[in-house]
């Protein structure tokens, strides 16, 4: 309800509560969409998951402050991580870890299908380490409540001390294994994306190589056009057709409209046919289903969460252009929401905004990206968006982040810790072996790196890809684009680990 006050509103200096558009504050992850449609009773995680997708769950006791010595900074976790070591070929063998992102780590465990497939290929053992403060692995005896109480509480929460996690959990693992050799290559999407390039600049000698998908680490303050996110959604619809971005533009005046008035409000109830005559959330409804459509544009149906049509974008624009139930444009709407909401059919009717989190990110996301991830990039709607305009305005947004954590942002700090600015030279200089993949139909890839750096920093741009596509199981259907994609980045794996164990050899023969 919050977000459809705020989308209705002009004023955006409160818009912080919320977390759609208006909030600003949109996770990164594709997976962290709420829930808007209900109907067929299942629950969001019955996604189909591939049979291959079969793990060992483990705990690891994690400090809670690596970067104090201060009696509170003492205490311990207990901190989840999935492990496969079948297809291990020991000691040497490389070990491949996912840093996992802004949610339960086995959400991502079973949508990274790259990992599972390229495992035998490298006789690899797979690792997903959960992200501190999110699924299972909360601090303060894995209470959610307590965990998030307050800033005292939640303080734990940076990624500097989520990298510090990653990094003890790999060197005590390999430590058990006896396993000192063997090499380290981390994978993430989106958010786990930043933390995989960001750990390989930070932690070389942890880290062999790098794999970071869609991970828009220039999005942040300071380095990304603040209404770059909402217009590649823009130029999304409008590559499809100028008639349908010209439908969604106007659509807002239109439900608002309808909206305003008992006979509009029960024409919209009837058209959309929401649960509970719930047409106040319609909005906000359909806002999610604009801004998620575009990240899960992907070549094939997928079912991350919802049922989706291959080129999810295209399907409802053919929807708005051609539509069955009625040349108007709130009919033209509904038929856009069924390709997103109901492709199976099976929907009864269209559920109002969820509050639900199934995949606990909100809490920690919310905090994350007003203590330091400040990702201006998706802050600003600009005049030609399919959304209604919103300015950016930095001091609204951390004014906005300090009334709601009680604590001040901090702006600048990641990228004075991690880097950002002239990244190029920066990277050409003092980095290597990463792959950076971003598809051009996703929203982050504005905040990507899209040309590469050097011959081991190599960045995979793809006109048609969508969100971490190149990370998702593979599939008949793929186009071969997408093989292609897969193919390069098993190669450039395969360089790397090439080079890591020829230096090793050089070196044993020295000593
Ligand atoms: C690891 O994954 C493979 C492939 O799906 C599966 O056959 C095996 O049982 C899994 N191993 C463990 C320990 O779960
Ligand atoms: C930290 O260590 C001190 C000294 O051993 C102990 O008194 C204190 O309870 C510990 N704090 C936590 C949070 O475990
Ligand atoms: C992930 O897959 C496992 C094994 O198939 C399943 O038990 C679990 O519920 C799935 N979790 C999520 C969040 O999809
Ligand atoms: C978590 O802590 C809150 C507040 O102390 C308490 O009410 C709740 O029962 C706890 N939950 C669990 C699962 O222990
Ligand atoms: C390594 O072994 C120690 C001792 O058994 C254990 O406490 C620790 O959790 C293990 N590390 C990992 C990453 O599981
Ligand atoms: C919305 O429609 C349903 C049935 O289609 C009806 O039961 C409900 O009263 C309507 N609500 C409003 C607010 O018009
Ligand atoms: C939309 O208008 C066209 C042309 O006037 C007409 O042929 C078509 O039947 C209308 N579609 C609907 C769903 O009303
Ligand atoms: C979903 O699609 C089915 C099949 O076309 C249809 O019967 C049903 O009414 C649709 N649900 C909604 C909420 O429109
Ligand atoms: C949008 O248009 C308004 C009014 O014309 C103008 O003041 C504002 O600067 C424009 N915003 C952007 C982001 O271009
Ligand atoms: C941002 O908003 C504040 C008030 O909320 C206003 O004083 C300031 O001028 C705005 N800045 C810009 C660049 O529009």
């Amino acid at each position: 309800m919050a977000i459809l006050l705020l989308f209705l509103s002009s004023s955006f200096c409160h818009a912080v509560a919320g977390v759609g558009v208006r909030g600003g504050r949109l996770p990164p992850t594709l997976a962290t969409r709420r829930q808007y449609a209900a109907g067929d009773g299942q629950s969001v995680a019955a996604a189909a998951v591939p049979s291959q997708v079969k793990y060992e769950t483990r705990y690891f006791t994690q400090r809670l402050d690596h970067f104090n010595a201060l009696p509170a900074s003492n205490g311990t976790f207990q901190q989840r991580y999935l492990v496969n070591g079948t297809f291990w070929g020991g000691k040497a063998a490389p070990v491949f870890v996912y840093a996992g992102n802004e949610g339960d780590v086995e959400l991502f465990t079973n949508n990274t299908g790259f990992m599972w497939e390229a495992a035998p290929r490298f006789r690899a053992m797979l690792v997903f380490i959960e992200h501190r403060y999110y699924g299972e692995s909360l601090p303060f005896g894995g209470n959610r409540t307590t965990a998030f109480a307050d800033s005292s509480a939640t303080g734990y929460l940076t990624t500097t001390q989520a990298l510090a996690d990653f990094a003890e959990v790999i060197l005590s693992l390999k430590a058990n294994l006896t396993a000192c050799k063997a090499p380290v290559v981390l994978f993430g999407g989106s958010y786990g994306g930043m933390l995989a390039a960001w750990m390989r600049i930070k932690y070389p000698h942890i880290v062999m190589g790098a794999v970071a998908s869609s991970a828009p680490i220039l999005g942040l303050n300071g380095l990304s056009d603040p209404y770059s996110f909402f217009d590649t959604i823009s130029n999304d619809f409008k590559s499809e057709s100028k008639h349908c971005y010209d439908v969604l533009r106007n659509s807002w005046s239109e439900i608002d409209k309808a909206l305003s008035t008992h006979a509009g409000r029960a024409r919209l109830n009837h058209t959309f046919n929401m649960c509970k005559g719930n047409v106040d959330s319609i909005p906000s409804m359909v806002e999610n289903a604009l801004i998620y459509a575009p990240m899960m544009d992907y070549p094939t149906p997928s079912n991350f969460l919802t049922s989706l049509p291959a080129y999810p974008v295209r399907e409802i624009c053919r929807a708005i252009d051609h539509p069955t139930s009625g040349n108007d444009t709130v009919s033209r709407i509904k038929d856009a929401m069924t390709i997103y909401y109901n492709s199976t059919g099976k929907l009864a009717c269209f559920a109002g905004a969820g509050d639900d989190d199934p995949f606990g990110m909100f809490p920690g996301w919310t905090w994350q990206a007003c203590t330091e991830v400040i990702m201006t990039m998706s802050y600003g709607i600009s005049n030609s968006s399919v959304f209604p305009p919103v300015p950016f305005n930095l001091t609204d947004y951390l004014a906005g982040c300090l009334a709601s954590t009680g604590v001040p942002p901090r702006p600048h700090w990641i990228e004075a810790y991690f880097g950002g600015y002239d990244i190029r030279n920066v990277l050409k200089r003092s980095g290597s072996n990463i792959i950076f993949f971003n598809g051009l139909r996703d929203p982050w890839s504005a905040g990507g790196i899209l040309k590469s750096i050097s011959n081991s920093i190599i960045a995979l741009v793809e006109p048609k890809g969508g969100h971490h596509v190149d990370l998702r199981f593979s599939n008949e259907e793929d186009p071969e684009w997408l093989k292609k994609v897969r193919r390069k980045e098993m190669r450039i794996i395969a360089d790397w680990l090439k080079q890591y164990y020829s230096d090793e050899a050089i070196d044993s023969m020295m000593n």
